[in-house]
């Protein structure tokens, strides 16, 4: 039977009624404590949730839902090495991979904690070697860099961390190919020489056609530049295929596997976080576990009350189901999470962008949110606009460290002074009153102050919640990335879908596999629609 999740949900939209009539701005003026009453402290994160529409009532209610939706017993299912993916008849098991403890965990009877921790041990040993030149390419030179030829979750995890980390890295200059665009490897290639370079090939199926394309073009360019046999020092493989790994002509030792209970998604905790490594050395690497790790731990132990990835996620649903907002905006103050937006992107949205109930039954209220976001300033001058005067309200996430950059203090300040300046606004608001004021004490004529007011009124009652951090750090990263999956997970359980499978890219995938031959133009498209027949006929006749 499906859980009666539309019903949990109606029970928001009464809250939500009765909160309407209020505004952030009062809230604050009649409840001085209100920012000690909704904000946490996990340990490594601190998250600001005051500027959100809630008062103790509605979280009480949403924090009901989630004991409802029986969000502590699917955790501890996924916790305990359950199938809680049921349409791939997985468990659900990436925490396993950053457990810091000595105790083994289980999955269908089988140690996973021993394998875990044996490839964790080569991956570090290799690591060691190669970024010290013990291991070097095949004429003797050191390997200064590494490209990672992977896509989705085998490319979109390490490619943030290590741009996230970037203070970090040293000896290894990482790089990353994703697209089957040629453009993506001809631009990666251009700047690199074969004898210093190493290719991981990074795919979980290793049959993803981008990735073997682009993986089969790379073994090309090295052959060609230093002969075939060269190829065994230049490639490693990370992926659940081995013997696939074998066959593209990877060397034993240079496999690192892992296990169909990780997910793509959740996989950079795993040897996909090789390239991460290579880059940052694995003594960085084990804190960014740690930091995962730690997350988890509260995650686990936390009362929900308490608990950051359950009220974010709460908070989510609140403005997804009783709002109707449909994005949510995710803005780092922090230039070098440039790539979490895009990163959190697959992690929500392939997760929960369903329309059907664990059951297979269809879901009949809103699921995931479309998830973006830019790092801040440089949003301000873009899209903020509309997130402060457009029609649509975007709840959103600010992201900011207490310490930046150290070689420029005064950047960092005026850094934080936006970040705070912009939750700040979208809470508040600019009444029309205020915009007359301002407009008489700038001497403006009593006409032109009514033609501008309702230009410059700001509605304010804009939500936002603020996460701060001291450093942008290995560990905290770690936290920050284990905060989302777990907001990701509990969101799934409020909403009853399998968060662990993404059918949805199937389609596309085959039909441009039966496409390629009439793109290639061995085959006639008959069998397509008028659309698709006209624009092979268009493409045909400019190529
Ligand atoms: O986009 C679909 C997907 O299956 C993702 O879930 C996955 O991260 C990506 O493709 C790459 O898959 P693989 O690691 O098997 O190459």
């Amino acid at each position: 039977m499906p859980k009666n999740v539309a019903e949990n949900l109606a029970k928001l939209k009464a809250e939500q009624n009765r909160l309407s009539r209020e505004h952030l701005r009062r809230m604050f003026k009649n409840d001085p404590q209100r920012f000690s009453n909704f904000s946490l402290n996990s340990g490594t994160l601190f998250l600001d949730y005051s500027k959100n529409i809630v008062d103790q009532e509605a979280m009480n209610v949403l924090l009901d839902l989630a004991r409802n939706s029986g969000v502590e017993q699917l955790r501890d299912k996924m916790w305990a090495g359950e199938h809680i993916n049921l349409t791939e008849d997985r468990a659900v098991m990436h925490m396993a991979l950053r457990h810091q403890g000595d105790d083994d965990l289980h999955v269908d009877g089988e140690n996973v904690s021993a394998p875990i921790r044996t490839v964790l041990a080569a991956m570090r040993s290799y690591s060691a070697k190669l970024r010290n030149g013990e291991i070097a390419g095949s004429t003797g030179t050191k390997i200064t860099d590494v490209v990672n030829i992977g896509i989705g979750g085998s490319d979109l995890g390490p490619a943030m961390v290590v741009r996230a980390l970037s203070p970090y890295v040293s000896e290894i200059k990482p790089h990353f190919v994703s697209n089957v665009d040629g453009s993506d490897i001809a631009d990666t290639l251009a700047g690199l020489d074969p004898e210093t370079t190493l290719f991981i090939v990074a795919s979980k199926t290793f049959t993803t056609d981008e990735t073997m394309t682009n993986a089969n073009s790379a073994r090309k360019w090295l052959a060609e530049a230093l002969g075939d046999k060269a190829v065994g020092d230049h490639f490693v493989a990370v992926s659940t295929n081995l013997d696939a790994c074998a066959e593209f002509g990877i060397q034993e030792d240079r496999i690192f596997g892992f296990w169909d209970w990780v997910g793509g998604r959740y996989s950079v905790w795993s040897a996909i976080g090789l390239s991460v490594m290579l880059a940052i050395g694995p003594e960085n690497f084990d804190e960014f576990l740690a930091g995962a790790a730690e997350m988890d731990q509260h995650f686990l132990t936390a009362p929900l009350d308490k608990n950051m990835p359950v009220i974010m996620a709460l908070l989510g649903v609140w403005y997804r189901n009783a709002f109707g907002y449909s994005t949510h905006a995710v803005l780092p103050y922090d230039e070098r999470m440039g790539r979490f937006a895009a990163y959190l992107q697959q992690q929500d949205m392939e997760s929960n962008g369903k329309s059907v109930q664990r059951d297979g039954s269809t879901v009949d209220y809103a699921t995931g949110p479309i998830v973006w976001g830019e790092p801040g300033t440089n949003g301000q001058h873009a899209f903020y606009q509309l997130i402060h005067q457009g029609t649509d309200v975007i709840p959103v996430d600010f992201l900011i460290a207490a310490q930046g950059e150290t070689d420029y203090p005064e950047h960092h300040e005026k850094l934080v002074a936006n970040c705070f300046a912009q939750s700040e606004a979208l809470m508040l608001g600019k009444t029309a009153d205020e915009v007359r004021s301002e407009l008489e004490a700038q001497g403006l004529s009593d006409s032109e102050i009514e033609e501008l007011t309702p230009h410059k009124v700001f509605p304010g009652n804009r939500p936002s919640n603020t996460i701060m951090y001291q450093k942008l750090t290995p560990k905290t990263l770690g936290n920050l990335i284990a905060l989302y999956e777990h907001k990701v997970f509990v969101q799934g359980a409020i909403w009853n879908v399998n968060s662990y499978d993404q059918w949805g890219v199937e389609l596309g995938k085959q039909l441009a596999k039966a496409l390629l031959p009439k793109v290639q133009g061995s085959a006639d498209a008959k069998d397509h629609d008028s659309s698709t027949q006209g624009l092979l006929e268009h493409f045909h006749a400019l190529r």
